[in-house]
């Protein structure tokens, strides 16, 4: 047996490989995991397995993905740019990475912005170069894992990493103030809560950490282009300025492109340039993409936004109305990211499979991305499901509850 063949036994003994697999071969028959696609029609038809469905499993909430516009952005960016300019932007940037930089800017209100390949490397990357070991880092409970993944990188550097309850402000001012002498404090929070859609108390949040001597930084990847004025997320409006938030967002979503970006002051931008490693040692998202970006920004930013978003509220507000109107535990509904609490792990796979069958794809979110017997049917609409479409869904789960038992009252444990 090689190292390598050891290291392979090993890792299948652990919990959650154990776990996992348990799943994986009981209900081998409905767990639609690790699917791909063959192709994407119009109206949101996907073609899964040889079999077309309508998908609400997409953050692509605006529908940019199929927009003329953004493609055609992407491919006079290939002939402009070719596919990749292959370099680390420590050493040299395209010019269109810095027109999309100041595009995302001007649209957020924000000084500067400066873009990562991923929300995760922006993650992993700006929040170890951010602290030191006479400072401190402060997690929601249940803040994004590539939150969590940055911080154990601090902790390994010396500082260290406390949490505080999920989206409670008094909780977050005891650890804070019970943290003993700190020289900064870096508080990381999720603009939206994907798995539930729950958006936290942004402005006494904020407030908590101004009176602690602690900074905000927000993870509004799933608002980025979805939620506030003009789609810039759930920070302004909330807050009314970015004085002491470092805001973090996503390109890869409602932008329907590639990237994430920090927003903060100019200062700060070049530090983090110097200070985020993923920045310096990794390649930049590609030329074409980034044209793109600045092609999402301008439609944001003009009036044809108000049509978009209207068109997606129409879509969330039917589904919402319509799965309420039926008794169901529905979490969310202020964001296009919609979960029905279903609890039990075999019937939330076999719900999401039976809505397969009927010509719907909804995520079953199971343990361990939800707390266990948490288990939730993720829906994302998007501005250019159809009406028709959408109601369609909200039929075929008066169906569903005649083979699947909802919990209609208090879950207490879906996240
Ligand atoms: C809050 C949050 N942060 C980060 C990410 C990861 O983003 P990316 O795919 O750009 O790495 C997600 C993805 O869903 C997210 O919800």
């Amino acid at each position: 047996m090689t190292p390598l063949n050891k290291l392979t036994t090993t890792l299948k003994q652990t919990g959650l490989i154990k776990f996992l697999s348990h799943f994986a071969e009981q209900f081998s028959d409905i767990m639609l995991k690790d699917l791909s696609m063959g192709s994407i029609g119009e109206d949101r038809k996907v073609d899964f397995l040889g079999k077309t469905v309508t998908n609400f499993g997409s953050d692509s909430f605006l529908g940019l993905d199929q927009d003329e516009r953004v493609k055609d952005a992407l491919r006079n960016g290939i002939e402009r740019w070719g596919s990749h300019n292959g370099a680390s932007r420590a050493f040299s940037s395209v010019e269109t990475n810095v027109l999309a930089e100041e595009k995302l800017a001007e649209w957020l209100g924000i000084e500067a912005v400066l873009i990562y390949p991923s929300v995760t490397l922006a993650n992993v990357g700006a929040i170890p170069g951010l602290v030191g070991k006479q400072d401190i880092i402060v997690l929601d409970q249940h803040c994004h894992n590539s939150i969590q993944e940055g911080a154990k990188i601090a902790k390994a550097n010396g500082s260290q990493v406390l949490f505080f309850e999920h989206c409670d402000p008094c909780s977050l001012a005891k650890v804070l103030q019970s943290a003993g002498k700190y020289r900064h404090a870096l508080v990381a929070i999720d603009g939206i809560y994907s798995m539930s859609g729950v958006i936290p108390p942004l402005k006494e949040l904020n407030k908590v950490c101004m009176d602690n001597n602690a900074i905000l930084y927000v993870d509004d990847a799933h608002a980025t282009g979805v939620v506030g004025t003009k789609g810039r997320g759930t920070v302004l409006d909330a807050v009314g300025n970015y004085e002491n938030i470092l805001l973090v967002g996503s390109l890869s979503k409602g932008f329907s492109c590639l990237g994430g970006f920090i927003g903060c002051t100019q200062e700060m931008k070049s530090l983090l340039k110097w200070k985020s490693n993923t920045f310096i040692f990794g390649g930049p998202v590609g030329p074409p993409y980034l044209d793109a970006i600045c092609t999402v920004c301008d439609i944001l930013s003009s009036g044809e936004y108000e049509l978009i978003i209207g068109r997606l509220k129409r879509n969330l507000n039917i589904l919402v109305q319509g799965l309420r109107s039926q008794g169901l535990q529905v979490l969310g509904g202020a964001t296009p990211i919609v979960s029905v609490v279903v609890g039990d792990e075999e019937q939330t796979l076999k719900a999401g499979h039976i809505l397969f069958q009927k010509g719907f794809y909804v995520q079953s979110v199971i343990f361990p991305a939800v707390p266990y017997h948490g288990g939730v049917l993720r829906i994302q609409v998007n501005a250019n499901h159809r009406p028709d479409s959408v109601k369609d869904l909200v039929n075929a789960f008066k169906e569903l509850q005649k083979e699947i038992e909802f919990p209609t009252a208090g879950l207490k444990n879906a996240a």
